[in-house]
């Protein structure tokens, strides 16, 4: 099976089926930054965000230039006469069809009403899987789980323990609640499916700042494969923290976001608003992820198979650049995961 990985394609869908068809592909993981808006979303889009489209767009440069001095009627202007956010409501009315299933998270700019819309029903897409924390299917018919956040995430702010995903004028972020949720769901997959291999698919980097903790969830669960977007790097990079830090090092990358966690925690819970059940998931998830240091491992001697340092070796990162500059190619058999990856970045005297 080879499955296609991908991110941000911010509206502009075609290039699914393209690489599909010239890849040979029989599935996709998307990481989010997908395009999900209706033909209502500009008009829920923050002047900000509509200013953003514009700048990352390809229309022509003088206009990319203006568009943080546009007002948001004439930023609207621009958005709904180059039929900027128009992209999926073809997929949604059923004009046009993904070629094969795409499983998709969303990230930090789609629009969040589109997101609820098609959780709850009210809208349909066929080969279309959204991956959240309330799900965790199999990868077409392999005994490979995925599991998917989607959005930001950060530690500011009053949402950091909201009850779901929140999203306002074309972003959203991401709740802890949300990765406490997922580490329940990965347990409860492990005791009752026994997959082969999971793959952990993130909008934002598990490699950056806060967003380590999801690399500490990563290496924590055991995850095979995680594969995020959002960081627009000029190629895919492909990595285990094995590759890029030393044994010592790996659990303070990501110590002061824990502890700011911890105590934020400890701050709200009473005034969280979450039932009994929801708290008692943050605190499972507190506790999974609260991890000694590890220590050096002895010169020739294997890690346990299964324990922390082991997975220090074994969890395989992937950041994909935006498509259409770079995607990667996951080839799946029955022992064993092939990535090709591929970029294209221009030489810096060009
Ligand atoms: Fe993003």
């Amino acid at each position: 099976m080879r499955v296609l990985l991908l991110t941000d394609t911010h509206n502009e869908l075609a290039i699914i089926n393209e690489l599909a068809f010239s890849e040979r592909i029989d599935a996709c993981i998307h990481c989010g930054d997908f395009g999900f808006y209706d033909g209502e979303s500009p008009d829920r889009l923050t002047q900000r965000e509509l200013q953003l489209r514009i700048r990352h767009s390809d229309l022509p440069r003088d206009l990319r230039k203006r568009s943080y001095e546009m007002g948001r009627e004439q930023a609207l202007e621009v958005i709904r006469t180059h039929k900027m956010l128009e992209g999926f409501v073809p997929y949604l009315s059923g004009q046009s069809r993904f070629s094969v299933p795409v499983y998709a998270v969303w990230g930090n700019h789609d629009d969040h009403q589109v997101i609820r819309k098609l959780i709850n029903g009210t809208y349909q897409v066929p080969n279309l899987h959204l991956l959240h924390e309330n799900n965790a299917p199999f990868l077409g018919n392999t005994r490979i789980a995925l599991l998917g956040v989607g959005g930001n995430f950060y530690l500011e702010g009053d949402k950091l323990f909201a009850s779901e995903y929140t999203g306002h004028g074309g972003t959203i972020r991401a709740s802890w609640l949300q990765y406490a949720r997922l580490i329940e769901q990965f347990k409860h997959l492990q005791q009752t499916q026994s997959p082969r291999a999971t793959i952990f698919v993130s909008h934002v980097s598990p490699a950056k700042s806060e967003a380590r903790l999801i690399e500490r969830i990563c290496l924590v669960l055991g995850i095979d494969l995680s594969v995020s977007g959002h960081m627009d790097p000029p190629i895919c990079h492909a990595y285990s923290l094995f590759a890029i830090c030393e044994p010592q090092e790996v659990v303070g990358r990501s110590q002061a976001a824990f502890e700011t966690l911890c105590r934020r925690w400890e701050q709200e819970r009473e005034t969280s608003g979450l039932s009994a059940k929801e708290q008692a998931w943050i605190e499972d998830s507190l506790r999974a992820l609260d991890i000694p240091d590890m220590a050096e491992p002895e010169r020739g001697k294997r890690a346990p198979v299964g324990s922390f340092e082991d997975h220090y070796y074994k969890t395989q990162f992937i950041n994909l650049a935006d498509t259409p500059e770079g995607w990667a190619i996951l080839e799946v058999e029955a022992e064993a995961l092939t990535l090709h990856t591929r970029s294209r970045f221009p030489l810096r005297s060009v």
